[in-house]
């Protein structure tokens, strides 16, 4: 396993004991912003590129034990390896499953852990991966902030390498009973107002975005934040998971052509811990016509396409607007879509379908047809996003991400829910620094960058779930009732 880097610390001057509310921004690069930040938290997350997957280091229990977990917002139940796992354990586990765990959890060694030996822990991703054991409570400690008896599973089976952090509705724990979720924890020791965060996974290129909890950073996105509501199940009302209604998808040229591919609402779900974006088989169909891509999913579980998008000044863009006309609308650039990480793959054996127009040049594509009628908006997308997730008003609202920033300016969420504010009026330059920790004005508690696994550290060995890339939704039929009972069942294209 590759080692972390060291620590760093950075200024942390906000005091979560205060009682003082954000009343007054300051958006200036000079001007420092009010040291107010008392109710938000910030954790940095790890982007390995191909590696997949958005880490943050965190700890747990006493004296405290650090865990990389996948922050992943389409799943709503914390859970770490036991020490003792099969796939931490068994070498036979390890190479079927492509590696050994990246860092698990010992309950003798914690004097705050208590098992709660009767409820059973067991989690099914869309994937097809998952894990098994039983739920325990302990203290968790996240952005230099500690949560006090969070109830998280502790896994004794199980086929993914590292632990998980759902961030998504207590409605869609694995439990049969719901418990209170660590966002819910969050609000409920007064460690901020309101079950709030934002999400910044910045660019590709970048190594680490980060998520605020309880705040709004406003140097990290463009414009407006506007906000959609989140569609609960259609059936029973209740919400469990962030789906929005994604009103139209437009690939548009430089050249002042576009094509509208989508233009009736389609329900997606924002699902950071899912690496590529998959929409309905037909629109995937015709967008790898537009751009003679070749869709290998069937077999090698990728869609193959030249990289010379990656290169070309054409400045396609996929434009992706919510919620209708006056929703909010991200532009995600062909180069986030575009993924140069085939050579990796062809390393580890995959064999690169014959006859490709483009297979001295070969990239994969990073938007895939979905499936069973479960359409994920996962990072391909959300790299270019800037989301808040209000979990109380049942609301996200988004603007186009200032990507590569190091600034900082965070603003409390308030009960109100999110604020009405604007951030920085165009995307930053070359600001990327070594860590992409924020500059000046950053102060907030916070913790560490994570080194994250290597690609084949999680997967299944063999090019086809190699490849398959980790959907991490919880696998529920519920799901699908949920959106087409709300949306309808005529907008299903499947
Ligand atoms: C968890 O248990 C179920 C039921 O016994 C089993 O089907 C599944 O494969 C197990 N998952 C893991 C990761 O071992
Ligand atoms: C296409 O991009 C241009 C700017 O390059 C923008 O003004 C226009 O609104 C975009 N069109 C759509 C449909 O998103
Ligand atoms: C490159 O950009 C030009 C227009 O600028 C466009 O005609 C061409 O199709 C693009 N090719 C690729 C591979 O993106
Ligand atoms: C972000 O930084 C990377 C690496 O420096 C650069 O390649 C990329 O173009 C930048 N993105 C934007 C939108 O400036
Ligand atoms: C990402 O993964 C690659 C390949 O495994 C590794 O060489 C690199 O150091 C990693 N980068 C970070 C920031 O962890």
């Amino acid at each position: 396993m590759r080692v972390l880097p060291a620590l760093v610390a950075v200024g942390c001057a906000a005091s979560f004991a205060t009682a003082q509310r954000v009343v007054s921004m300051g958006i200036g690069k000079t001007k420092r912003p009010p040291p107010l930040h008392k109710r938000s938290i910030l954790q940095e997350l790890n982007n390995n590129l191909t590696g997949g997957g958005y880490y943050a280091e965190v700890s747990v229990g006493t004296p405290p034990q650090t865990v990389r977990l996948i922050v992943d917002t389409g799943s709503s139940d914390v859970w770490v390896l036991d020490s003792d796992a099969n796939l931490c354990t068994s070498s036979i586990m390890q190479e079927e499953y492509g590696g050994g765990c990246i860092a698990t959890f010992d309950p003798p060694e914690s004097s705050t852990y208590t098992a709660l030996s009767d409820a059973p822990f067991q989690i099914v991703y869309l994937d097809g991966s998952g894990a098994n054991g039983t739920y325990f409570q302990d203290h968790i400690n996240i952005g230099g902030t500690e949560i006090e008896s969070l109830q998280m599973g502790l896994a004794e089976d199980s086929t993914i390498n590292s632990g998980l952090l759902g961030i998504g509705y207590s409605a869609n724990v694995a439990a049969r009973d719901p418990y209170p979720t660590i966002i819910d924890l969050l609000e409920e020791q007064g460690l901020i107002a309101i079950r709030a965060y934002s999400l910044w996974l910045n660019a590709y290129s970048a190594d680490m975005g980060t998520i605020l909890f309880g705040g709004v950073d406003t140097e990290k996105f463009l414009g407006e934040l506007i906000a959609v509501p989140v569609l609960p199940d259609g059936r029973t009302g209740i919400y469990h998971s962030f789906a929005v209604a994604l009103s139209s998808l437009t690939l548009n040229y430089t050249d002042g052509s576009s094509d509208t591919v989508i233009q009736q609402p389609v329900p997606v779900i924002l699902d950071s811990g899912t690496t590529l974006t998959y929409l309905p088989p037909r629109i995937a169909d015709y967008i790898y016509n537009a751009l003679g891509a070749v869709d290998d999913t069937w077999y090698t579980g990728l869609v193959y396409i030249d990289c010379a998008y990656l290169r070309n000044e054409s400045g396609l863009t996929f434009d992706f607007q919510f919620g209708g006309d006056s929703g909010p609308l991200v532009r995600v650039p062909v180069n986030e879509v575009v993924l140069d990480n085939v050579m990796e793959y062809v390393e580890m054996g995959l064999p690169i379908p014959p006859g490709m127009p483009f297979a001295d040049d070969v990239c994969s594509f990073g938007i895939h047809p979905g499936d069973q009628g479960i359409y994920l908006l996962g990072d391909t997308f959300l790299r270019s996003a800037y989301v808040v997730y209000d979990l109380e008003n049942h609301e996200v609202a988004m603007a186009q991400a200032n990507v590569n920033t190091t600034r900082s300016n965070v603003l409390e969420i308030t009960r109100d829910g999110i604020p009405d504010v604007s951030g920085v009026a165009s995307q930053a330059t070359a600001e990327q620094t070594a860590t992409g920790l924020p500059g000046p004005g950053g102060e907030l508690p916070t913790v560490t960058v994570t080194a994250s696994p290597d690609p084949d550290d999680g997967e299944n060995a063999g090019p086809k779930t190699l490849t398959a890339p980790p959907a991490w939704e919880v696998a529920a039929v519920a799901a699908v009732a949920a959106l087409s009972g709300l949306m309808g069942v005529g907008l299903f294209v499947l």
